[in-house]
């Protein structure tokens, strides 16, 4: 990378690419407060409240991360009919993400976690998630949007956090509706819908990867490893991310495998890495770059949001100013 020339390139070639974001979408919540005495009700600390704030996570994070890289995603998804469903809805106005594909289902819940925090430290989680397969109706719906805005994109990201909205059969559909238009099919897997037919790339962590084969990724073996993946998919290439040694990305043409180091930086927080690998990727890829510089622009990008605070986004700006 290096010279300023391509870094200009970079921020032209990203605006306004349109990324098709589908997958589970998670409302995450946080609630700030002090605690100063133990209930008189249970030896449990009372909690007074200062702040509530609502975020975008799952593949709303996605979308999120593809709107701060300078593109404009269409999110596609399931929520409930019920407040936190509004509340969602809230939050994706305020981040100007389209929400005309998002499916409100009387018969789902909208997927919770709420973070309670006191002093600055969590105390609790409380999730609220009926593990649920979509209705077969539900699927349908999906698969009319995605008909509709298909020949729009040029990309379509697949955000799995294994929460129902994917199966075998939708992923089958799916991967063979992409393949028709050429354009790049990111996923970010759970190894339970492996094998993902007809993906451009994949991401997944260490732990999803040892889950696509059952066995453990180790600094001998990943070369091994990642061909033992594409043997059994028919994926172009993998993209393994690994933690703070980074990443490894291995192509089925070349049948070589890249390592792209972490870029050390003071780590507050990595939730929320993995989405930002994947939409980096997307944008990146859908601009016609090689797998290899689109990797590193994914590690990146991926290294701004490991220095931020909960799920957050990198902007084209850092990205740039990261790479
Ligand atoms: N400690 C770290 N220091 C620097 N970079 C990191 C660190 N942890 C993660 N990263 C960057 O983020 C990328 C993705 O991280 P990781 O492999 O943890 O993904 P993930 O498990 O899918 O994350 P999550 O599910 O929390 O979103 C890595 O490939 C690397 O580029
Ligand atoms: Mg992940």
């Amino acid at each position: 990378m290096g010279c300023e020339m391509r870094k200009e390139k970079i921020y032209k070639d990203f605006k306004g690419k349109k990324i098709c974001v589908i997958g589970d979408i998670i409302y995450d919540r946080f609630i700030f407060g002090n605690v100063s005495r133990v209930s008189p009700e249970a030896p449990v600390p009372v909690v007074e409240v200062w702040d509530e704030k609502g975020a975008l996570g799952g593949a709303a994070n996605v979308a999120n991360n593809i709107k701060a890289l300078g593109g404009e995603p269409i999110l596609l998804g399931v929520i409930g009919k019920d407040t936190f469903g509004k509340d969602f809805l809230e939050s994706l106005k305020k981040q100007k993400i389209e929400s005309k594909y998002i499916l409100l289902e009387k018969e789902m819940q909208t997927i919770v976690k709420t973070r309670l925090i006191a002093q600055r430290q969590q105390i609790a989680r409380i999730d609220r998630e009926k593990k649920k397969a979509l209705p077969e109706e539900v699927t349908k719906k999906l698969k009319r949007s995605v008909y509709e805005i298909l020949d729009k994109c040029d990309a379509v990201i697949a955000s799995d956090y294994a929460k129902g909205t994917f199966n075998q059969k939708f992923l089958l559909w799916l991967g063979e509706k992409i393949s028709e238009r050429k354009i790049p099919y990111i996923v970010d897997p759970k190894p339970q819908n492996f094998p993902y037919p007809k993906a451009t790339i994949v991401t997944p962590n260490r732990s999803e990867a040892a889950g696509f084969l059952h066995k453990e990724i180790t600094k001998d073996n990943i070369f091994s490893f990642a061909g033992e993946i594409l043997s059994k998919t028919d994926w172009k290439a993998v993209l393994i991310t690994l933690g703070e040694d980074g990443m490894a990305l291995y192509e089925r043409n070349s049948k070589s495998i890249s390592l792209i180091p972490a870029k050390l930086k003071e780590v507050y927080d990595v939730t929320g890495a993995g989405d930002t690998v994947v939409s980096a990727m997307a944008m990146a890829l859908s601009s016609g770059y090689s797998y290899k510089i689109s990797a590193e622009i994914a590690n990146a990008a991926a290294s701004v949001v490991v220095t931020k605070l909960g799920t957050a986004t990198c902007s084209i700006e850092e990205l740039i100013k990261s790479l």
